[in-house]
């Protein structure tokens, strides 16, 4: 099979399609897996995050955050979280379909999906959002940032170092609700974060959420 792909990389497949790239990549890898995932199988389980987390985990719905290019160790680590229900997520519920939430999500999935999932979606780039700012937020929110916030959430809330997730252009109404949750106590972040995020008020929080979305 890996041959016959290697040759005539526009092969059509089940859906007639022609065999992309991306698409290829994502057969061969599912392919060299030691574990016993099926290159089609595969393919279903990313596009059932990309049905909610938008196409190569680019999110185009506000309280969906994308999920491209964070760090393969800090996706592994979000996923434990999630089974050890150490963050209770937002509920979502698409149309027509019952309700889905991640932590449900994140305990159906082998040891090996979760980590072909984080070799997958780590490799795809991270599309910033553009969003409407206050600019005079924004500015108060990069002083805030830089005093209490750049130490873990390097290059402005870029760079997905270590287990910290992009904030840079991820979408304000989720990373909103995610501060609720990190205050309520339904999600479990590094102590020395806490400590700084309960000694913000409402606006402190306004100011930090239009920096993140003023910058990529
Ligand atoms: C029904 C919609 C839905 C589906 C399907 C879904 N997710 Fe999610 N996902 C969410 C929501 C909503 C959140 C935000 C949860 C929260 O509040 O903590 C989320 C959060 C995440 C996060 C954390 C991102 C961050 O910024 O911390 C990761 C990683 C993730 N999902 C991966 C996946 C993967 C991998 C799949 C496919 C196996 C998947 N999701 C399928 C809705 C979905
Ligand atoms: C000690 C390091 C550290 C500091 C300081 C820190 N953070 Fe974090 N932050 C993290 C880590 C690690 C995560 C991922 C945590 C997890 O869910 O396991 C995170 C996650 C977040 C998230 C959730 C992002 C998402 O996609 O769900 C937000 C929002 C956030 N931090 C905001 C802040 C703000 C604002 C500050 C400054 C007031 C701050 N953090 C300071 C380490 C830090």
């Amino acid at each position: 099979m890996l041959a016959a792909l290697l040759e005539n990389q526009s092969m059509p497949i089940m859906t007639g399609r022609k065999l992309t790239f991306p698409l290829l990549y994502l057969l061969l890898a599912a392919c060299l897996l030691p574990g016993t995932i099926r290159g089609e199988d595969f393919i279903d389980l990313v596009q059932r995050c990309e049905g909610c987390h938008g196409e190569d985990g680019n999110s185009t719905i506000p309280v969906i955050p994308s999920i491209a290019g964070f760090s393969y160790e800090g996706f592994l680590n979000t996923m434990d979280v999630f089974r050890e229900n150490d963050r209770i997520a937002i509920e979502f519920q698409r149309p027509g379909e019952p309700e889905t939430v991640m932590n449900d999500i994140a305990r159906l999935l082998s040891e090996e999906q979760v980590e072909a999932l984080a070799k997958y979606f780590s490799e795809r780039p991270f599309i910033p959002i553009r969003q409407a700012v206050d600019p005079a937020l924004a500015e108060r929110g990069a002083i805030l940032h830089k005093q209490q916030c750049e130490r873990c959430h390097t290059r402005n809330g870029a760079e997905p170092v270590e287990d910290a997730a992009i904030l840079a252009g991820q979408w304000t109404p989720y990373l909103r609700l995610q501060f609720d949750n990190i205050l309520s106590g339904k999600r479990i972040v590094p102590r020395g974060m806490l400590r700084r995020i309960k000694k913000l008020d409402g606006e402190d929080i306004e100011a930090l959420l239009n920096f993140y979305a003023s910058t990529d």
